[in-house]
């Protein structure tokens, strides 16, 4: 893998233990059925829900989550975050990524649980202030780094975390940088043209 793509990941977060909450779920309804010999439709017992103490955009969150959601899920179906995207939901496309502490992240492979204590920025937490943008938001406006613009918050969050890292020093630097995010539109073009422009303005 490369760094770029290792940028783009989960590295230093803790690691979770969803599998074993599932098997657990899972099991017990097959061995009861077994033992009486009564064969028995296998049902998933509702999971414990856990308690999750976040930061996001600035503001605190209290929720209660199943443990087997994900970042993403959770910002777009229970805090109608929506601008992180669900691409491909396997950590391929970048369209879901979002920044926790800094870092860059695929927040659809994050389990929700792992954003224990930490601090999230996402698209809609980008902008200085409202009504003010982002100078990576306005230089992809200022380039056409979009078409059809389902990629352009994760672009956009990658495209600033990769000017924070130093890695936005030439045309070649940032494409290898930002290969974690893909465009169906082939946008690529403007999308490098306008991290050129902002990295300055970011005092990258
Ligand atoms: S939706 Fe997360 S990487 Fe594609
Ligand atoms: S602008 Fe359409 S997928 Fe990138």
């Amino acid at each position: 893998m490369s760094d770029a793509e290792g940028d783009c990941g989960t590295q230093g977060l803790p690691h979770p233990n969803r599998r074993e909450v599932i098997a657990a779920g899972i099991s017990l309804p097959v061995v009861a059925g077994v033992a009486s010999g009564i064969a028995q439709p296998a049902s998933t017992p509702a999971p414990e829900r856990i308690p999750l103490r976040v930061t996001i955009n600035d503001a605190p969150y209290e929720l209660s989550l199943d443990p087997r959601t994900s970042a993403l899920d959770m910002l777009r179906e229970q805090l109608s975050l929506t601008g992180a995207k669900k691409g491909c939901d396997h950590g391929q496309c970048g369209a879901c990524t979002i920044h926790v502490d800094g870092r860059r992240v695929v927040s659809c492979l994050t389990p929700a649980l792992q954003l224990e204590g930490r601090q999230v920025v996402t698209i809609e937490g980008l902008a200085p202030s409202s009504g003010e943008l982002h100078p990576m938001q306005q230089a992809f406006i200022d380039h056409d780094g979009l078409q059809c613009g389902y990629c352009t918050p994760g672009q956009i969050m990658s495209a600033v975390a990769c000017v924070r890292e130093g890695h936005a020093g030439s045309a070649d630097q940032i494409r290898e940088y930002m290969s974690g995010n893909l465009c169906r539109c082939g946008a690529y073009a403007g999308i490098v043209a306008a991290i050129q422009q902002a990295a300055p303005r970011m005092g990258g």
